[in-house]
């Protein structure tokens, strides 16, 4: 039943703890900081304050994600999916599509020609391909992404399913998911719901005359019918709502507001009054009340036990191979905080390093088959969790968790 995890795997994740400095405590600090492997000027993290808030379907309807659909929140946001030169540069799904929205200031020099946009083709080829032109487009928002098949701003891709695969396999030339995985993925951005309810009074005329047709209404989801709206490209006609996230607009991220959006559209026919009343429903349906909902120490040891709480799963269900990749992920995830510590936070990192050490030897333990052992171990890694979080909050100054400030958490259910 059990196999043994593949050379070609093991010696990328050692090269990723090792970047981290997780497996190697002396590494020295220039080795943990995965942006060395990008351009100058690359900006691929949302910043811990500018966290878009989280709107989960389940989560909304008073409930939790399932099983499938939490492993594929990690999945989503393991480097690891989208293969060995990406793992390398920590750029994850999460990256570019932070917490389902829009990382509208991803940039990453040579990909990018404005923040939130990006050429995958050309980034692969910044990792070993080129399609040969720049053209990059503005990084979507996956918010209700589950209802607005087909995929891709030309709506080339039927499923989900279909479009991960491309990003995986072909944008960023990993190897395809495992099945269990990309079920989880699936899985996942299935969950991802839109933030506020849509407004209740109705769009005026203008709109129902000159708008509809092709973006819907707040009663209704537009078609997804590729139209040229001017721009020479056949493009989807987008979703508005929720569209005060995702500017600039345009699937090239050429409109800088709503109003240049819109006049951006040829053939038309507005008087001035129409544009400003369908500029006026469009930026209406669009609106967000509460845009961020910052990272907190809290809120990631809280997600990271969650995560440790699946490899237990994947441990009682014996499959030990599995729990083996699982747990490569969560050592991504334990990672992540450790880099959000100042490397002057000694003590810190040290016990996040621990955790790291913890967790690969309870993995280790479930590979090597002895699964109740293991779990024993998980046990113990979530208890020293618990007792090192407050010696974690002490060192809160020196870590970027300082910068973002108490989270603001509230309703927001529709
Ligand atoms: C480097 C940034 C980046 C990363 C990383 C990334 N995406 Fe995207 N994603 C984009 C861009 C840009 C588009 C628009 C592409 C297009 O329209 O053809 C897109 C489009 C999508 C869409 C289609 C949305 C729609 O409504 O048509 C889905 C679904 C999606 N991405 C899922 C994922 C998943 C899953 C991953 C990880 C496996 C991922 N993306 C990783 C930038 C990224
Ligand atoms: C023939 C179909 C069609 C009609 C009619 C139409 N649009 Fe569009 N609209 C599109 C398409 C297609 C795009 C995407 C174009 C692109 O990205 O290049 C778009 C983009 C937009 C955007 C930018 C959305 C984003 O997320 O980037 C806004 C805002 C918008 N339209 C508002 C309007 C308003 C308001 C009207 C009525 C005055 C209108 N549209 C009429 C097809 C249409």
């Amino acid at each position: 039943m059990q196999k043994p995890p593949s050379a070609a795997r093991t010696a990328l994740l050692a090269i990723l703890l090792c970047a981290v400095g997780l497996l190697l405590p002396m590494a020295v600090a220039a080795q943990e900081d995965p942006l060395k492997w990008l351009p100058p000027g690359s900006r691929i993290e949302t910043t811990l304050a500018e966290y878009p808030v989280r709107a989960i379907i389940s989560e909304q309807r008073g409930g939790t994600p399932g099983y499938l659909a939490r492993l594929g929140e990690l999945v989503f946001r393991s480097p690891l999916t989208l293969g060995r030169d990406a793992a390398r540069r920590g750029i994850s799904c999460e990256a570019c599509h932070t917490n389902g929205a829009a990382n509208t200031s991803f940039t990453l020099p040579g990909a990018s020609d404005q923040p939130g946009n990006v050429d995958l083709t050309h980034l692969a080829f910044h990792f070993r391909e080129d399609d040969g032109s720049f053209n990059p487009v503005n990084i979507p928002s996956l918010r209700g992404v589950r209802w607005t098949a087909p995929y891709g701003h030309d709506g080339r891709f039927p499923t989900l399913r279909a479009f991960s695969h491309n990003v995986i396999t072909r944008e960023f030339g990993g190897p395809p998911l495992d099945d269990w995985l990309m079920d989880a993925l699936v899985a996942w951005q299935m969950e991802f719901g839109f933030t506020d309810a849509l407004p209740t009074d109705p769009t005026g005329a203008a709109y129902q005359r000159h708008c509809r047709s092709c973006h819907g209404d707040a009663r209704q989801l537009p078609p997804r019918r590729v139209h040229d709206i001017g721009t020479g490209q056949p493009v989807e006609a987008p979703v508005l709502r929720g569209l005060a996230e995702t500017a600039p607009y345009l699937h090239d991220g050429s409109a800088a507001t709503v109003a240049d959006a819109v006049s951006a559209h040829a053939g038309l026919d507005l008087t001035a009054a129409e544009l400003s009343e369908t500029v006026a429903d469009a930026t209406r349906l669009g609106a967000m009340a509460r845009r961020h909902d910052p990272e907190t120490l809290d809120g990631d040891v809280a997600r990271l036990n969650g995560f440790i709480d699946l490899i237990h799963q994947q441990l009682l269900d014996e499959a030990g191979a599995r729990a083996d990749q699982v747990g490569d992920m969560v050592a991504m995830e334990i990672g992540r905080i450790y880099r959000r510590f100042d490397p002057a936070a000694v003590t810190a990192r040290d016990l996040i390093r621990n955790w790291a050490r913890a967790l690969a030897r309870a993995t280790q333990v479930g590979l090597d088959g002895d699964h109740p052992a293991a779990r024993d171990l998980l046990a113990d890694l979530k208890a020293a969790i618990a007792t090192d979080l407050p010696r974690l909050r002490a060192q809160g100054a020196r870590s970027l968790y300082a910068a973002a400030g108490p989270s603001s958490t509230g309703g927001d259910k529709q």
